[in-house]
Parts: structure tokens; C-alpha cells; sequence
């Protein structure tokens, strides 16, 4: 409990995937948890991926060390006002506030540019006016490098696209010299990438202490997956309740490096212990845990037994990655103590325990063939 004292983490997003995990984090080591969430992932996706459920969860696990406030980021008086409470208390913000999928950004893109990109700024501001010695943790998305991975020299295998074994990528995946520009981003993508410049630049400009996490597939038991968003965790869903599972595109065998919230929060801890201002950070399940989606089914079989229905091809979803492994080596080499813990057979096999814990049914396993 020492570590915490009576410092304060301010987290958005806080009944989502991420920001649930590091609230259960900081509030174990005895920080005082100040969660802000609106549950716009229900007007999203649907009342199935509402996070809502979460605020229990963490009540229960944290008592009087978490302290919600139903607010939406977009809403710079109702921030100022929360940050203006515990002023020089914040010893961090971890921004996880967001519209996370591709897709649904082209529905409303003054939504998504609104929540995404506006609503980073409300939250910089903030910190920046009320807590300017506090770290800023920004979770980013590999989708700012836009469908430039696409143009990597890939090779079909059996199961998988891979990338040509002769590029500098192959054996560790891609790094942050990507280049950002050029590319048909999506306009999540763009929303996002606007985010992350700006968290650089109040690292750069202002000298606070931020830092973007330019994510992979972040997954755990605590994803309320959705169809167009969550990729193992919606696949595991359809897996125990014995839904069809329709895979987009690229015959299956698109890959994602997957990490697990769990060594996703460790890594936030390493930063917040000794932060450095304005870094980028790729971070995913790097070459230590990735898959394409025909082994994610191929393992959840072994794993679980006949439980996945069927599988549908339909088209590839405008701008996704064929093939993407996060190079996480530069965190590595600033933060050489942390270490992954989850490689994707133990993500899944956990994944699938607790949703058979809540979801119960199972079905024929028979995958169509294209
Ligand atoms: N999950 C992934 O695979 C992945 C990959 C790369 C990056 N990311 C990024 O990581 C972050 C966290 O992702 P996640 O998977 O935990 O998402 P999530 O959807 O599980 O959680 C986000 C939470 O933010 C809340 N929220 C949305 N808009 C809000 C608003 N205007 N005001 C207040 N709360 C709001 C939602 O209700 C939800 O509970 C996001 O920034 C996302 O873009 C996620």
C-alpha cells in the first residue's frame, strides 16, 4: 500500500479493457483511483459491449480507493472541475478514453474526432493546468502508420502471411521509424495519430512527462469484444456461445501480435516509475505472441475442443493491416526490467475460461473453407 500514499492516478476509460486493468493495479499498490467514463462504448457497439458492468468490478476490488465520475472528456468543464479537486494529488493520468474502432469512425467522424483527438486535448490541458508535474500515459494504436505495413514484401505460408525473412522487420517486427505519412490512415487512424502528436508535443513543447503507446491487438478476459472491434476477444465469445465467427478478408491468415493487459500495465508502471517526456512507444505482443486468425481458431480448438460454429469470408475491412508485429525492443532498452508474461496460448486459454464462466454454450466446430 506504500507506494501509492495518498497520490492520485486519474484514469479514462476506466471501465474499459486497459483502463479497468491499471485502475486494479494502481489501486492495489495504494493510489487513490479516480475513473472517468461515460460508457459510450454502449452507444458504439451496443448495450452487449457496454463497460458499465466494470464499475462493480472495480468497486468492489478497490472500496473507498476508486472514485468514479460519470464524464464525458469532450467536456473540458466537467475535466477542469475533477482535476481542479486533486490539483498537485495527481501523480498520474492515464488517457484510455476513446472510440477504438476503424469502422464505426466512419459512421460519425466528428464523434470519433471529437472523443479521439479533441478529447486528448481537453485531458493535455487539463494536466497541463492543474497537474503539470504528473505523468501522461496515451494509448496509441498502430493504425497511425496507416496501411503503410501493407506495402511490406509479405509471402503466403499455410496459415499465415509472413513478412520476406530478408527485411530489417522480420525478426523483430516493425519499429517506430514507420513512417506515419502517406498512407489511408481511416478515419479512426487519423483521429488517433492527431491524439498522439499532441500527447508528443505537450512532452516536447511543455516539457510534461508523456507518453504514447502506439498499441497492437490489446486483449484480456476484461474485453467486452465487439464484432468490429477486439479481434480474440469476439473470437472467443463466438467460440463458447457457438456463434458464427465471420473473418474479414485476406483468406484468414492476416496477422496481429496480441498482448495481454496484464504485461500492457506492467509496462505503464515501468514508465510511470522513471517517465521521460514527449516518447513513443510500439507496443504489442511483438514476435513473443502473435497470430493469424486461422492458428487464433486452429488454438481455441485445441484448447477448448468443437466450439467455434463456422467461419464466413467476407471482405477486407478498408485499411487493415495484413501483417503487423509490434517491434517493442526501444521500450525494452529504456525499461529493461519489464517483461511479458502472456504469450497468446495462455491469453486464450484464459480468455476462454472466463467466458465459459459467463456465457456457457458451445457448438459443432466445422471452419467453412473459402
Ligand atoms: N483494444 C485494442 O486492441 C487496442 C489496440 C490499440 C489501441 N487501443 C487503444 O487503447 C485505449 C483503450 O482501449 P480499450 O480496448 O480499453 O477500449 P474500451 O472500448 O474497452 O474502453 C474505452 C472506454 O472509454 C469509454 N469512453 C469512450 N468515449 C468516452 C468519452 N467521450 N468520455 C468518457 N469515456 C469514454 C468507453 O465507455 C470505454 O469504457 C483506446 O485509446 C484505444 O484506442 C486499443
Amino acid at each position: 500500500m506504500a507506494e501509492g500514499g495518498n497520490r492520485v492516478v486519474i484514469i479514462t476509460g476506466v471501465h474499459g479493457l486497459v483502463g479497468s486493468e491499471t485502475a486494479k493495479f494502481f489501486g492495489a499498490k495504494g493510489f487513490l483511483v479516480v475513473g472517468i467514463d461515460n460508457d459510450m462504448r454502449s452507444y458504439f457497439f451496443g448495450a452487449a459491449a457496454s463497460t458499465a458492468k466494470n464499475f462493480a468490478v472495480l468497486h468492489d476490488a478497490l472500496g473507498e480507493n476508486y472514485i468514479y465520475h460519470n464524464a464525458d472528456i469532450r467536456d473540458a468543464a466537467a475535466i477542469n472541475k475533477i482535476f481542479a479537486e486533486y490539483g498537485s494529488n495527481i501523480a498520474l493520468v492515464a488517457h484510455f478514453a476513446a472510440q477504438p474502432s476503424h469502422d464505426w469512425a466512419a459512421r460519425e467522424p466528428f464523434t470519433d474526432f471529437g472523443v479521439n483527438a479533441n478529447g486528448t486535448l481537453v485531458m493535455l490541458e487539463a494536466t497541463r493546468q492543474f497537474a503539470p508535474d504528473a505523468v501522461f500515459i496515451f494509448m496509441s494504436t498502430n493504425k497511425v502508420y496507416g496501411d503503410t505495413p501493407n506495402s511490406l514484401p509479405l509471402v503466403e505460408q499455410a496459415e499465415r502471411w509472413e513478412l520476406e525473412p530478408s527485411h530489417p522487420f522480420s525478426a523483430h517486427g516493425i519499429d517506430e521509424s514507420m513512417s506515419i505519412d502517406h498512407s489511408k490512415h481511416s478515419i479512426f487512424g487519423v483521429s488517433k495519430l492527431a491524439a498522439d502528436v499532441m500527447v508528443q508535443e505537450y512532452g516536447r513543447y511543455f516539457g510534461i512527462r508523456t507518453g504514447v503507446f502506439r498499441g497492437g491487438c490489446l486483449t484480456g478476459p476484461a474485453h467486452s469484444g465487439a464484432e468490429l472491434h477486439g479481434f480474440l476477444s469476439y473470437l472467443v465469445l463466438c467460440a463458447v456461445a457457438g456463434k458464427p465467427y465471420t473473418v474479414f478478408g485476406y483468406k484468414g491468415k492476416q496477422v496481429r501480435d496480441n498482448i495481454h493487459s496484464h504485461d500492457l500495465v506492467a509496462a505503464f508502471w515501468e514508465f510511470y516509475s522513471a517517465p521521460r517526456a514527449g516518447e513513443v512507444y510500439n507496443m504489442g505482443g511483438s514476435r513473443f505472441a502473435n497470430v493469424s486468425m486461422l492458428e487464433a481458431i486452429r488454438l481455441i480448438q485445441e484448447i477448448a475442443g468443437d466450439k467455434m460454429s463456422y467461419t464466413n469470408y467476407a471482405a477486407a475491412r478498408i485499411g487493415v493491416h495484413i501483417w503487423y508485429v509490434s517491434d517493442v525492443r526501444k521500450f525494452q532498452a529504456h525499461y529493461p526490467a519489464w517483461k511479458y508474461e502472456y504469450d497468446i496460448k495462455r491469453t486464450l486459454a484464459e480468455m476462454i475460461k472466463a467466458a465459459e464462466g459467463g456465457a456457457g454454450g458451445g457448438g459443432v466446430l466445422a471452419v467453412a473453407k473459402k
